[in-house]
């Protein structure tokens, strides 16, 4: 597992800091295969710990973004064969949910097309989300007579509201990625062409910012959702302190320096100077 594989049905690419992974299926629309799911499992967790990665980009070759799971690979290729289906289903579900969630770097899907069933997983799991106006959307589970499993309905249900889930996934209807961006399923939508762009601008504004808070950061606002008020307050509370303790850059004390005594940046329009020298 921790040694990298060699790659055939993703492809990884690295610039300034932002990371791309790519799902290389487009042939199939970037449906998930067997394959596909160990091919990025290992990816996760190799690129969890590498320093060029400040930034990890999610998104899928030619105009599909995900087809959801490979109907022909995952579910009947596996039928009949316990050990196979175990093991797809344990990299499907590591990779797309736990690895992804739980990266230590900010992670951006970008959708640029087709995006169906359990491609919503990975697509949710990432902290943020871009689309092409022009991107599908669909829960297409009902139309072949499967709920939305592994965990897109959670998914779903955590992140769009009562009204929209269900009528999403009992409907199958597809929708466009504007429609994404206004149910919030994605932060927001932008003409296919100029989607590339607007992603790696979001990417480097993230890249702006103190990478140790922005893991304790985005950690937290995950954690506190499950916890109750007084879990949360102490949680925080620990977290700021583990913060503080274990920032490389002491950022913290040095925007406290540069606010009150320097006067050299106001928090609440932007971020304090990283490196002064
Ligand atoms: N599983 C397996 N193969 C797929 C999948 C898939 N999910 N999606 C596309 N493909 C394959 C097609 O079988 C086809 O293969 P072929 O060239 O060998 O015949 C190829 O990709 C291209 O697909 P087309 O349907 O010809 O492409 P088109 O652009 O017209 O349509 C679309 C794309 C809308 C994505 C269509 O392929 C589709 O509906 N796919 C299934 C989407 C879906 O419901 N996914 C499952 C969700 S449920 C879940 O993930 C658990």
């Amino acid at each position: 597992m921790s040694e990298p594989m060699k790659y055939e049905t993703i492809k990884i690419e690295k610039e300034n800091g932002i990371t791309w992974l790519i799902l290389n299926r487009p042939e199939k629309r970037n449906a998930m295969s067997p394959q596909l799911h160990a091919e990025c499992n290992n990816a996760l967790y190799n690129l969890a710990t590498d320093p060029e990665t400040q930034v990890l980009i999610l998104t899928g070759a030619g105009d599909a973004y995900c087809a959801g799971q490979d109907l022909k690979l995952f579910f009947r290729g596996t039928e009949g064969k316990p050990r196979e289906r175990f093991e797809a289903a344990e990299n499907s579900h590591t990779w797309r949910w736990q690895r992804l969630s739980r990266f230590p770097k900010p992670t951006i899907a970008m959708v640029n097309g087709f995006c169906f069933g359990g491609g919503f997983v990975h697509m949710i799991a990432c902290d943020l989300a871009v689309a092409a106006d022009e991107a599908t959307f669909g829960l297409s589970e009902v139309n072949w007579g499967i709920i939305p499993g592994g965990s897109v309905s959670w998914n779903v249900a955590d992140v769009l509201n009562f009204r929209n889930a269900m009528y999403y996934a009992m409907t199958g209807d597809p929708f466009s990625g504007k429609i994404a961006a206004q149910i919030g399923l994605v932060n927001y939508s932008v003409p296919g062409a100029s989607l590339r762009d607007e992603t790696i601008k979001l990417a480097n504004k993230l890249k702006e910012k103190n990478p140790m808070t922005l893991r304790y950061t985005k950690e937290a606002i995950r954690s506190v959702r499950g916890m109750n008020e007084m879990q949360a307050t102490d949680y925080l509370n620990a977290k700021t302190d583990a913060l503080r303790l274990r920032d490389p850059e002491k950022g913290r004390d040095t925007a406290l320096a540069q606010f009150v005594d320097e006067k050299l940046f106001r928090p609440g329009l932007g971020n304090y100077v990283r490196d002064k020298k």
